[in-house]
C-alpha cells in the first residue's frame, strides 16, 4: 500500500533514482489526471482531497528534481498560462480598454494640453484648470465584477478586452469583493472594473511555504494572482490573502439616483456600496499639481503593502470624459504614466558569445544574480559588438540591470554627458573585453555582415554553415520546432548528445539514427528512442512550406513559406523557378529571393537535399493555390488599394511572418515602412514583444493592427 502523507510522500520523492523516478511520473500523471476529471467533470471523485493534494505534490517534488521529466500531459503545467479545460469564456459587454502610456512628465504636460485643445474645440470653452484624478496603476490583474440588483453575479478577466475568462468562483473567495452591495439606490446592473492584487507579505509568505515544500516559487504577486484566479478549484484562491480595488466602470443601468459628475465621486459611490476603491486616488486641480502628486507617490511606492506600476491620470469631469471619448482601444481622457523601469546595480562576471542558428555571434552578460522588478536576472544580451564597446564592458565591472516589463533585462553602464561610460575604480586595470575573430564554436574566423530592414546593424557572423557545431545545434532545434518538422521527443539535451557525440554532423544525419545508438545516450530508455525514430519517420511527410521552414533558409519565415510553397507546389518547382517569377510572391522581394535562390543552389545544399530525399524525406507537394500570374507584378498594386500609401511601423515579433516579409508586403502594396512612430504614422502592426513603438502608437492615437489586421488589409480588394 502507498503511504499518504507529506513525510512518506517526501521521503519517496528524495530517495528514487532517475529511472525510478520516471517509472513514478508515469504512473502519476495519468492517475491524477483521471482524478481531477472524475472531481471536476463526473462530480464523482473516488479519493479524497488530501490523498489527491499528496499526490501532486509528489509528482511536483518529482518534477523539481528531475526537470526533465515534465510530461506534456503533466497537470502541473496547468498552472499558469494555457487555457484550462474548465474555464469558460466571458464576454465583456462594453469592451474592457487599455490605457495610453507616457514616460515623462513632458509627455504627460503634451497629453493634458491636447486633451484641453480638444475639449476647446468641441464645446467651444476649455476649463481654466484641468482637474484630474491621480490613480496608483496597480499592478494586478484586471477584473471585471457583474452585480445584478446588488447581488454579484459573474466576474472575468479582462482576456484580449473583449473576452475574458469566467472566474466568478475564485472570485467569491476574495474577502474584500462583496457578494452582495448594501445600500440604497442600488443599480439594477453594474459593471465594475478594478485588479485583483496579491499583497506583498503574503505573496512573500506563500512563496516561502512553497519553497519549503519543494515548490516552485511564484515569480512574482502578479502572477500570482493570474495563476490563483486561473485554478479550477477554489479552495485554492480562499487559502491566498488576495485583495482588490475598484478603478473604473462597465455598464451601469437602472440607477435610483442620479450619478456625481465626477469620476473620483463615482469612486466614493462604490466605495459607499462596499467595494473597495484605493484611498491614495486623489483629485489634482491641473497638470502641474498632477505631476507632484506623481513624484510624491513614486518616492513612497516601495513602501505600500501592493506594487504599482505607475500611475494612471484622468480627467475627472465625466462630462468631459465623454466628450473626449475614445481612440481604438484607449480613452483620451485617461494616460498611464510608467515610473521609470527598477535597476539594479550588480557586477559583471563573465561575457559569453553565443552562436545562433544563422551564425550571427551575440555577446551575452553573466552577471552575479540579482532580483530585478520580481525576477532573478543572471543573463543579459549585450547586443552586438557596437553596444559592448559603447559601455566599454570589462568583466568585473559595476554594472546596472534594468527590467522594463517582459523586454530582456539590459545591462548598462552610468554615461556621461558626452555618452562616454563614467569611468570606475579598477576598470582600467581590467582587460578588455574583445570580440572573437574566430567562432568560438568551430574557430572559423567571422565575417562581417551589415544586415538591412527591420534589424538594421552590423553583426559578426561564423560563415561555417555546413559544419559549425552551434549553428547545427541552433539549426536542429529549429528544424524540431512546431512550425517546422514538429518533431516531438527531438529536444534541446538530445541534440546536444547527438552534436557533442559526432553523431549528427548535418541535418541529414538524423534519419541515420538507429534505435541501437539512441538508446545507448544518456537519458534515453529504449521507449524513448524508439518515440524519437517513430517522430522522425513521421516528420518525412511533413509539407513542403514545413519543411522550408525547417531548413531555415535567411527571411524565409512561415509566412513566405507557405506562400513559395502555395506557388510552386513542389521543391524541384521552387528550384527551378526564375527569380523573376520568385519574386512575385507576396513578401518576397529581390532580396529574399535572393537569399533563398543562392540557399538552393549552393552545391553543398544541393547534395544535402539529394541526401535527405534519398532518405525518403519528401518534401510533400501541395496544391499550387497561388496564381502568380494574376498577381501581376507588385509594382502594379491597385491604385485605391487600402494599403497603398498609408506609413506603416513594424514592432515586435509576429506569429507567422518574419518582420522583413511584413516589409516587403506592404511595400509591394505601395505602402510604406518606417522605423518610427509619429503623427504621421497610419498603421503601427504589433507582434509579441511589441516595445515603445507599440506605447507611442497608443498614446498618439494611431490604429494598431497584429498579424492578421494587416493580411487582412493587404488582401483586400
Ligand atoms: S482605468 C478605460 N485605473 O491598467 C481604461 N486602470 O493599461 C480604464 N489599471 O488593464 C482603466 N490601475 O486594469 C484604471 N487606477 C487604475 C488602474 C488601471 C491599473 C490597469 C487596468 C488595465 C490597465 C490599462
Amino acid at each position: 500500500m502507498t503511504e499518504w502523507t507529506p513525510a512518506a510522500v517526501r521521503a519517496r520523492a528524495e530517495a528514487v533514482t532517475e529511472a525510478e523516478a520516471r517509472a513514478r511520473v508515469d504512473v502519476l500523471v495519468p492517475a491524477i489526471n483521471d482524478h481531477s476529471r472524475r472531481y471536476h467533470t463526473d462530480d464523482a471523485p473516488i479519493v479524497d482531497d488530501r490523498t489527491y493534494d499528496l499526490m501532486v505534490r509528489e509528482l511536483e517534488l518529482l518534477e523539481t528534481r528531475f526537470p526533465t521529466l515534465v510530461r506534456d500531459d503533466s497537470p502541473t503545467l496547468r498552472v499558469g498560462d494555457v487555457p484550462i479545460d474548465g474555464l469558460v469564456p466571458f464576454p465583456h459587454e462594453v469592451p474592457m480598454l487599455s490605457l495610453g502610456n507616457a514616460f515623462s512628465a513632458d509627455e504627460l504636460r503634451e497629453w493634458a494640453r491636447r486633451v484641453g485643445d480638444r475639449l476647446a474645440k468641441e464645446t467651444g470653452s476649455a476649463p481654466e484648470v484641468l482637474a484630474l484624478a491621480v490613480e496608483p496603476k496597480l499592478d494586478g490583474l484586471a477584473c471585471e465584477l457583474v452585480y445584478e440588483d446588488g447581488v454579484l453575479t459573474g466576474a472575468g478577466t479582462r482576456g484580449d478586452g473583449e473576452v475574458g475568462e469566467d472566474v466568478t468562483h475564485n472570485v467569491r473567495t476574495i474577502r474584500a469583493i462583496p457578494a452582495r452591495l448594501h445600500g440604497d439606490d442600488l443599480p439594477r446592473r453594474l459593471s465594475v472594473r478594478g485588479e485583483i492584487l496579491f499583497p506583498l507579505e503574503g505573496f512573500a509568505e506563500m512563496n516561502r511555504k512553497r519553497e519549503a515544500e519543494g515548490l516552485k516559487p511564484f515569480e512574482n504577486p502578479r502572477n500570482a494572482a493570474a495563476g490563483t484566479m486561473r485554478q479550477l478549484d477554489p479552495r485554492l484562491a480562499a487559502g491566498r490573502p488576495l485583495t482588490f480595488f475598484a478603478h473604473s466602470f462597465g455598464f451601469l443601468e437602472g440607477t435610483g439616483a442620479p450619478l456625481a459628475p465626477s469620476h473620483l465621486a463615482q469612486l466614493h459611490q462604490l466605495a459607499a456600496w462596499g467595494l473597495p476603491t484605493n484611498p491614495l486616488n486623489a483629485r489634482a486641480e491641473g497638470i502641474e499639481a498632477a505631476l507632484e502628486a506623481i513624484e510624491a507617490l513614486g518616492a513612497t511606492r516601495h513602501d505600500l503593502p501592493y506594487e504599482i506600476d505607475g500611475v494612471v491620470l484622468k480627467v475627472d469631469d465625466v462630462e468631459a470624459q465623454r466628450v473626449l471619448g475614445f481612440v481604438t482601444r484607449a480613452p483620451r481622457w485617461a494616460i498611464a504614466y510608467k515610473y521609470p523601469p527598477p535597476e539594479v546595480a550588480t557586477v559583471l562576471d563573465a561575457v559569453d558569445f553565443q552562436v545562433g542558428r544563422t551564425g550571427v555571434v551575440t555577446p551575452v552578460a553573466r552577471v552575479r544574480p540579482v532580483r530585478v522588478g520580481g525576477v532573478t536576472v543572471t543573463n543579459a544580451t549585450l547586443h552586438n559588438e557596437d553596444y559592448l564597446r559603447r559601455y566599454d564592458l570589462r568583466v568585473g565591472d559595476a554594472v546596472t540591470v534594468k527590467r522594463a516589463g517582459d523586454v530582456i533585462p539590459r545591462v548598462e553602464k552610468p554615461l556621461d554627458a558626452e555618452g562616454r561610460p563614467v569611468e570606475e575604480p579598477g576598470h582600467a586595470d581590467r582587460p578588455e573585453t574583445v570580440f572573437p575573430e574566430t567562432c568560438p564554436a568551430c574557430g572559423t574566423p567571422l565575417e562581417r555582415h551589415e544586415t538591412a530592414g527591420a534589424d538594421e546593424g552590423k553583426k559578426w557572423v561564423c560563415p561555417n554553415t555546413l559544419s559549425c557545431p552551434a549553428q547545427l545545434r541552433a539549426g536542429l532545434r529549429h528544424l524540431a520546432s512546431r512550425g517546422a518538422l514538429d518533431i516531438e521527443g527531438l529536444g534541446a539535451k538530445l541534440i546536444d548528445q547527438l552534436v557533442d557525440g559526432g553523431l549528427v554532423r548535418r541535418v541529414s544525419d538524423l534519419w541515420d539514427l538507429d534505435l541501437a545508438t539512441l538508446s545507448g545516450l544518456d537519458r534515453m530508455a529504449e521507449k524513448s528512442a524508439n518515440n524519437v525514430l517513430a517522430q522522425l519517420e513521421r516528420a518525412k511527410d511533413r509539407p513542403l512550406d514545413k519543411a522550408l521552414v525547417a531548413l531555415g533558409i535567411a527571411d524565409v519565415g512561415e509566412a513566405t513559406a507557405r506562400d513559395l510553397a502555395r506557388a510552386f507546389g513542389s521543391l524541384e518547382a521552387l528550384i527551378d523557378a526564375p527569380a523573376e517569377r520568385i519574386a512575385l510572391v507576396p513578401g518576397v522581394g529581390p532580396s529574399v529571393t535572393a537569399s533563398l535562390q543562392r540557399f538552393l543552389h549552393e552545391p553543398h545544399t544541393r547534395a544535402e537535399l539529394d541526401r535527405l530525399r534519398a532518405q525518403g524525406v519528401r518534401f510533400a507537394a501541395v496544391p499550387v493555390t497561388l496564381d502568380l500570374d494574376a498577381l501581376g507584378q507588385p509594382a502594379a498594386a491597385a491604385d485605391d488599394h487600402p494599403v497603398r500609401g498609408k506609413v506603416f511601423v513594424l514592432t515586435g515579433t509576429l506569429p507567422t511572418m518574419t518582420r522583413d516579409e511584413a516589409k516587403e508586403r506592404i511595400l509591394a502594396a505601395g505602402g510604406h515602412v518606417k522605423g518610427s512612430v509619429s503623427r504621421k504614422t497610419d498603421y503601427v502592426v504589433a507582434g509579441a514583444e511589441a516595445g515603445s513603438k507599440l506605447d507611442k502608437a497608443q498614446e498618439l492615437g494611431v490604429e494598431v493592427l497584429d498579424e492578421a489586421g494587416l493580411v487582412a488589409l493587404l488582401e483586400a480588394e
